[in-house]
């Protein structure tokens, strides 16, 4: 579903990623683990369209990265996004902000989804109205509103305690079984080992 052949990136002089080679399949549930400064995110971050790398290719069923004419269209359609720190908006309640991602959902299949991820009963507050578990939950929900074919989450555990880290991983996981693909980036060893495929980036290379 997405491949990447020979990708190296370079901030200024420094370099994050050397000549990754890698492919992530339909419905696979993948975890990239690594030091802080291994190149995680900014793997995360070409394969989902947000980088342009250095140099090599990257493929979305066999598009060219490249030759994708418009580029907030095509991520709106097939990709959904959960990092560490939510940016969920501060003045706009759960359901709206979940109807920034698609301002045509409805507030049944809004309702639906927060029923899923367990949190319909906070879909008219604020976000500091809201634990941090139910605000990266609504994340969450914010992302797969549109019912991207892809996810990307990076450190999407990063500020929860084990219980809620857990239950994410757990939504994670029960989407990708439905055939959503799914690729974390994350410190956290104890959750990555629970997924069937894990990728190690050690100084950039894989
Ligand atoms: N925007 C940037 N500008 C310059 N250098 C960057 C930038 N982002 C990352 N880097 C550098 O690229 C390398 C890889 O960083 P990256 O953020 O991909 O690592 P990471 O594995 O996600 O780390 P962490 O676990 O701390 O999130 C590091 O050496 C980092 O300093
Ligand atoms: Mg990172």
């Amino acid at each position: 579903m997405i491949k990447a052949q020979n990708i190296s990136h370079s901030y200024d002089n420094d370099i994050a990623l050397k000549n990754i080679n890698f492919e992530i399949k339909k419905g696979e549930f993948v975890s990239i683990v690594g030091e802080s400064g291994s190149g995680k995110s900014t793997l995360l971050s070409i394969l989902s369209t947000l980088l342009n790398p250095t140099s090599g290719k990257v493929y979305f069923e066999d598009i060219d990265f490249k030759d994708i004419k418009d580029i907030d269209t095509f991520r709106q359609k097939n990709i959904g996004f959960v990092f560490q720190f939510h940016y969920l908006i501060n003045y706009l309640t759960v359901k709206e902000n979940i109807q920034i991602a698609n301002e045509n959902a409805s507030k049944e299949e809004i309702e639906e989804l927060l029923e899923l991820l367990g949190i319909k009963n906070i879909i008219d507050k604020y976000p500091n109205e809201i634990s941090g578990g139910q605000r990266q939950r609504a994340a969450i929900a914010r992302a797969l509103i549109n019912n991207p074919k892809v996810i990307f989450a990076d450190e999407p555990t990063g500020n929860l305690d084990s219980m809620n880290s857990q239950n994410v991983f757990e939504i994670l996981k029960k989407l990708s079984e439905e055939g959503t693909t799914i690729i974390v980036a994350t410190h956290d060893m104890s959750l990555a080992s629970k997924i069937h495929r894990i990728v190690k980036v050690i100084d950039g290379q894989l």
